[in-house]
């Protein structure tokens, strides 16, 4: 089947890479070890250099800042270490300048409990309020409600002495539910999210849809394990099928929290405000195919996370991937790839062996700019930047990561400097640290001197560093470069049927993106392995025609009957004289 969709039928979010920026970790423009609007500003032409087309923005509310910004205080308002709401205006506008869109995080399912609303709702039974977060009896005099978690560990339900109830919070109990239920909540968020598109936003990444419906009958689980034991299985442990398994437990745990029905009529709702604003778009923060609805009914993009739920990106997983990914699309909807964000490994170290990993992060990146969909990248992966596990639980910022130091003390009766070690993997700081601009003191994220708000990964100094980089032709960040540069001029690789090749090979992933419409035809081969090969493609065109390599190649042209792939070639040649 080839497409039929030329890359000028197609919307802009078909055919951009979006880029992730962590507002607290990017650019730090008035020093004072925080990320801001005037940093992000003064790095906008990087980000144009670099090639991508659209910006991802993590929360950038006023917060207290119990999870990082996903506790959102202020709706309409930007948080004041990060600048002034103008300062957020003139960073929308020299963005679009650059032709670069910005979409921004919108957290749906709970607000901060520091937002006016929450302290209202909780002052009294009667608050006009209060019915808009979800406040319940507990079962006896100690009890909550039922035995739900929080997604976060320990109980979903935190008691109120003021009011002798209990509120659920699907999170942590800073970050209290809102009741959905309740239309008032949704005309109040609805005004939210016109605010920002009436001052030219593009779009919203869509913070856990998953969790916006509870059961309203609030039936026990009946789970066996423990959510601490699963996470255990699940993160710590070194078995990769094991933690599959603890996954699809934890799944189980939350059936009665997660992905409910009502969630999607509400993905529609939201699907009609957006749409009132010309060439907008919605991503969800969910792995469920049911969010595209019924293909352009729901949200534009739902992210693939199945791709990287390994720790080892292989021809055969990522196959495996695609063929049920893709088929299970519904007509019209638009895959989506990505491999890391702020809440998992950095790419670097995920997909790394510890032996080839800059052969292996150049692998990674051709795959999600060559797979069908909109790639999604996470600042810092683009020169190479680490996970930094950090040995001192003072430096700790993510809650995620100081709980599972308690549990890991409490539970599994370690001492401090073991129970450090494990938390680190855990907790999401190590894939937060600041943005590594140059091989100077703070790594040119903050002036010298000055603290940042987590620690700089030290290997700033040893050339994982923005400015090094752009003077070495040879660097990572030359590679996206080229790379994301490369993709932009070649239509098929954007709009392009994809077709697997040579299924059984165990060393590389080769596959066709077709367009039709474009007159083109794209043979990728990534190979994955040490090993060279010498490879034979029976196409129906002789030839190939060089696009793009990770290597120095002898010919412009190459002979599809035995087409030599170097160990760990990116290769994009189009198919045809
Ligand atoms: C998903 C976000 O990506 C994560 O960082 C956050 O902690 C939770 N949602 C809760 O908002």
């Amino acid at each position: 089947m080839t497409s039929h969709i030329s890359v000028n039928d197609l919307k802009w979010w078909q055919k951009a890479v979006f880029y992730q920026i962590y507002p607290r970790s990017f650019a730090d423009g008035n020093g004072d070890g925080i990320g801001d609007f005037k940093g992000m500003i003064e790095r906008l032409d990087y980000l144009q250099e670099l090639g991508i087309d659209a910006v991802w923005l993590s929360p950038h509310y006023p917060s207290p800042q119990h999870d990082c910004g996903y506790d959102i205080s202020d709706y309409t308002g930007v948080a004041p270490e990060y600048g002034t709401l103008d300062d957020f205006k003139r960073f929308l506008e020299e963005a679009h300048r650059r032709d670069i869109r910005v979409i921004l995080d919108l957290v749906l399912n709970h607000t901060s409990d520091q937002h006016s609303w929450f302290i209202e709702s909780r002052s009294s039974r009667d608050n006009p309020r209060r019915h808009w977060y979800v406040w319940r009896d507990g079962k006896g005099p100690d009890g909550p409600p039922n035995n739900w978690y929080s997604f976060f560990g320990g109980s979903a339900w935190e008691y109120d002495p003021v009011t002798g109830q209990y509120y659920y919070h699907a999170f942590l109990k800073e970050q209290p539910d809102l009741n959905w239920r309740n239309p008032q909540v949704k005309q109040a968020m609805w005004e939210a999210v016109r605010f920002w598109l009436d001052l030219g936003v593009d779009g919203f990444r869509l913070d856990a849809i998953g969790t916006i419906f509870e059961h309203p009958d609030l039936p026990d689980h009946t789970a066996k394990s423990s959510l601490e034991e699963l996470h255990y299985r699940a993160y710590l442990a070194a078995d990769e099928q094991e933690a599959a398994r603890a996954r699809e437990e934890i799944k189980e745990l939350f059936r009665y929290q997660i992905d409910l029905p009502e969630v999607h009529a509400l993905m529609k709702e939201l699907r009609a405000v957006v749409d009132a604003y010309p060439d907008r778009m919605l991503v969800g923060e969910s792995e469920e195919i049911a969010y595209y609805g019924s293909g352009n009914d729901e949200l534009h993009l739902v992210f693939n996370f199945p791709l990287m739920r390994t720790n080892r990106l292989t021809p055969a997983w990522v196959r495996a991937n695609q063929r049920t990914r893709l088929a299970e699309l519904p007509p019209g909807a638009w895959p989506c790839n990505t491999l890391g964000n702020h809440d998992t490994s950095r790419v670097y170290s995920q997909f790394g062996d510890g032996k080839h990993d800059a052969a292996l992060a150049r692998i990674s990146l051709a795959l999600v700019l060559t797979l069908r969909g909109t790639p999604f990248l996470y600042n810092g992966e683009e020169i190479g930047m680490t996970d930094l596990l950090l040995d001192d639980i003072s430096q700790f910022r993510d809650t995620v990561g100081i709980r599972a130091y308690k549990m890991i003390t409490e539970l599994l009766g370690l001492g401090p400097a073991e129970a450090v070690q494990l938390a680190a993997r855990v907790s999401r700081d190590r894939c937060r640290t600041p943005m590594q601009w140059a091989n100077a003191p703070n790594a040119g994220f903050s002036p010298a001197g000055v603290r940042t708000w987590l620690p700089v990964n030290p290997n700033y100094a040893q050339g994982v560093n923005v400015a090094e980089q752009l003077d070495d032709p040879d660097s990572l960040l030359h590679f996206y470069r080229r790379m994301l540069h490369m993709r932009r001029r070649t239509p098929a690789l954007i709009a392009g049927d994809y077709t697997p090749l040579h299924e059984d090979a165990e060393d590389y992933l080769a596959f066709l993106r077709t367009s039709q419409a474009d007159r083109q035809c794209c043979l990728v081969v990534l190979n994955m392995s040490e090993r060279a090969h010498t490879l034979r493609f029976a196409l129906g065109a002789p030839t190939a025609r060089l696009i793009f390599s990770s290597h120095k190649r002898e010919e412009e042209t190459d002979q599809l009957s035995h087409l030599k792939v170097a160990p760990f070639e990116v290769y994009v040649g189009e198919v045809g004289e």
